[in-house]
């Protein structure tokens, strides 16, 4: 026989019931309205010790982040890849693992071909060509490049002109022959190398110092303030200033966290973005002169300077190079480069 309950009970489990569900709707709101309360958090990977401009750019944009949105934003800094290196840090964007990263452009190659323009051989006189055409149209339009791909470019911070090093002086193309050195993941570099006699290893940023300390690789390119901060110049004796390429960075975050922060938060956001990359700019410059003397000064290395008619043999090796690279970045993007070069 079925076991029959008394009507009485349904009114009292309807009660008892409804006062579950107002209970958890409580707890959900409360909780809701915490998290609308935290703090949006902000973590920045990158790559670089503390002691460089992108190091400083870091924990300057923390430093006015939390204050001027003092609650409001929470800033986390990773550096020397303690989180991700940089060939991670892009697809940590996407997946929401960080907020914010400062990869060389030379990092961007599997998202946006066209970025490989800063790169390219002697193709900008300077620091200040770099910025002219940062701020053309062209530049600015490579700041929305990878958009469709979630990537949102905020600015470009500088670090400065590469320098080459190796054990032994670096003059001619012909000295650098059959060594091997390390290059960052760009197909630019490569061929680069490849046209002077040089055998690459692409390698993270973070193993450089222990490659060159082991002797796995024989040279390297890089700016002053990651040769001194590394201590490149402990295992390096000759260091080459060419001038031949620049070391930038392209400060990125997901397209769909910028887009999904409230409007008052993005807007002072970008006014400091845009306060940070002039102080990144300005230590940049002094950080390039500062940490080159560093090297200097230590005894460990010595600096060669080339010449404009040294400099010459070294162009017309390394210029043809750009042909191979024109249908991937764009000669309308090149011309432009080339163009600020000249608008002095
Ligand atoms: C960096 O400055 O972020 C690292 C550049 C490199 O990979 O050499």
């Amino acid at each position: 026989m079925g076991i029959t309950k008394h009507p009485a009970v349904y009114p009292s489990r309807a009660r008892c019931c409804a006062r579950w569900i107002a209970f958890i709707c409580l707890v959900s709101f409360v909780s809701v309205a915490a998290r609308a309360a935290e703090p949006v958090l902000i973590r920045f990977s990158h790559v670089t010790s503390e002691a460089t401009p992108k190091g400083h750019g870091a924990a300057l944009f923390k430093k006015l982040a939390e204050e001027r949105l003092a609650g409001k934003v929470r800033v986390e800094i990773y550096p020397r890849a303690l989180k991700f290196n940089d060939d991670q840090a892009l697809l940590a964007l996407l997946f929401g693992d960080i907020e914010l990263a400062a990869p060389s452009f030379s990092k961007f190659r599997s998202f946006s071909r066209k970025i490989q323009v800063f790169d390219l051989p002697f193709l900008f006189s300077d620091v200040d060509a770099v910025h002219r055409f940062q701020k053309s149209e062209a530049g600015r339009g490579l700041l929305d490049s990878m958009l469709s791909q979630g990537i949102k470019g905020l600015a470009y911070w500088d670090n400065g002109m590469r320098v080459m090093s190796a054990n032994r002086p670096l003059r001619t193309p012909k000295d650098l022959k059959r060594l091997r050195f390390r290059i960052e993941p760009s197909a630019v570099m490569q061929a680069q190398y490849r046209a002077l006699g040089v055998a690459t290893v692409p390698m993270p940023f973070k193993q450089v110092r222990e490659a060159l300390k082991m002797g796995l690789v024989k040279g390297q390119e890089n700016a002053w303030s990651n040769i001194y901060s590394n201590g490149f110049h402990d295992y390096q004796r000759y260091f080459t200033e060419a001038r031949h390429s620049f070391l930038g960075y392209m400060l990125v975050t997901s397209a769909e966290f910028w887009a999904g922060l409230p409007p008052e938060i993005r807007v002072e956001l970008d006014k400091i973005v845009g306060e940070v990359t002039e102080k990144v700019n300005q230590n940049a410059r002094e950080k390039a002169e500062q940490d080159r003397q560093r090297v200097i000064d230590s005894r460990k290395a010595e600096v060669t300077t080339l010449t404009d008619t040294q400099l010459e043999e070294w162009r017309k090796l390394l210029t043809p190079i750009w042909k191979q690279f024109e249908h991937e970045i764009g000669t309308d993007i090149i011309e432009q480069a080339m163009s600020a070069n000249r608008s002095r």
